[in-house]
């Protein structure tokens, strides 16, 4: 475990939250870049991430994916295309496919059991990130191969959460990322920086549930207003406080796998590269088949790269390499995760 929660206080933290622009805020991310070479080495994991549908029962006040937006045309991609998508980024080289969609009850859990089943037997570690579902679902994907799965919390704060979130609350949200820690899942949990109600009390909340968690993968990405939704009016959150909340977690929690997320490159045409220098990990570039892309809209002016996916993948090891370090080959489970149950290392499940 890091020095940092433990040996600073939370007043010194509170301070530094404050002061993200500060040259104390600049020091610690340097130490965050410095633990995670020490911890993971220079190497960062892309994974291939596939946007399958763009339904969402859910009305998250910041996302342009709510279901109150009847501006947004919805997609949903086929099994077969899903399945397709994956194989197309395996045989690019991507060896993690992440699945992700609004929380859309048209794929059953057994339909995702299926699809899960059919990637692994391409050879492919899968993510999940369909968010809340039955925990018999979790179990059943789990068992069909799946080895993660990502859920942010999204704000510490039950109350915020409860205005964020209509008909969703904090305390759920946790139970579900318990059981799927139990269900032996590396857990991604990770939070929005600069949301409206936000405060830096809150952030050292985030910081301190995600640890308490010891959540194997965390995203953390600044707010960006939506103009569908009912936050329209308020400021993005700031690319200095997420790459000082990047720098915290991994202070926190050494080994974890963060990504430098599209958010931030959303935001900031350096993004990934900073995001990268404040102790983030992994980069997931967009699998997601062209026609679709434009309409998985959580925010306005993703970050969509206009080139080939192949194209993509070959500049995003270009730009990881200018940056002295290098793509991983490996699987790219969390260390800790692997000597806690298994003794080989990889792919033995
Ligand atoms: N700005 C930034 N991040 C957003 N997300 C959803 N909407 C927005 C937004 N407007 C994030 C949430 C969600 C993840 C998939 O995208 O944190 O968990
Ligand atoms: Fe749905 Fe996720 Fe957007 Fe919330 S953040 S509306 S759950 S897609």
């Amino acid at each position: 475990m890091s020095a940092l929660i433990n040996a600073f206080n939370e007043q010194f933290l509170l301070e530094i939250i404050k002061q993200p622009d500060s040259t104390q805020a600049a020091e610690i991310i340097k130490q965050a870049d410095q633990v995670r070479t020490q911890t993971l080495g220079a190497t960062v994991q892309l994974r291939g991430l596939i946007e399958f549908s763009s339904y969402c029962r859910n009305n998250c006040a910041y996302c342009g994916l709510r279901r109150e937006n009847r501006s947004l045309p919805r997609y949903r991609l086929t099994p077969i295309e899903i399945i397709e998508t994956a194989a197309h980024g395996i045989a690019l080289g991507y060896r993690t496919i992440v699945l992700q969609s609004g929380e859309d009850l048209f794929f059953t859990g057994k339909m995702l059991t299926e699809i899960v089943k059919e990637i692994k037997k391409l050879g492919a570690v899968v993510t999940l990130s369909v968010g809340e579902r039955e925990v018999k679902d979790y179990e059943a994907w789990r068992k069909a191969g799946a080895e993660r799965y990502l859920m942010r919390h999204e704000t510490a704060d039950p109350v915020l959460y409860q205005k964020l979130h209509p008909g969703q609350t904090l305390s759920k949200r946790l139970s579900l990322l318990q059981a799927l820690k139990q269900l032996d899942y590396q857990v991604g949990t990770g939070f929005m920086v600069g949301l409206p109600g936000q405060t830096p009390a809150t952030l050292l909340a985030d910081l301190q549930l995600t640890k308490n968690l010891a959540a194997e993968m965390v995203g953390i990405g600044p707010f960006i207003p939506h103009l569908a939704t009912p936050l329209k009016e308020y400021p993005a959150g700031t690319t200095s406080l997420t790459c000082l909340m990047i720098a915290l977690t991994r202070l926190a929690l050494p080994y974890a796998l963060i990504p430098a997320t599209t958010a931030l490159a959303s935001i900031n045409s350096q993004g990934r590269e900073l995001g990268l220098a404040a102790g983030a990990n992994v980069v997931m570039p967009n699998l997601t088949p062209w026609k679709y892309r434009a309409d998985y809209q959580l925010y306005p002016d993703k970050a969509i790269s206009g080139a080939e996916d192949g194209e993509t993948r070959q500049k995003m090891i270009e730009k990881i390499t200018a940056l002295g370090r290098e793509v991983s080959d490996t699987s790219g489970h969390h260390p800790l995760w692997l000597t806690d149950s298994r003794d080989d290392g990889e792919n033995n499940i």
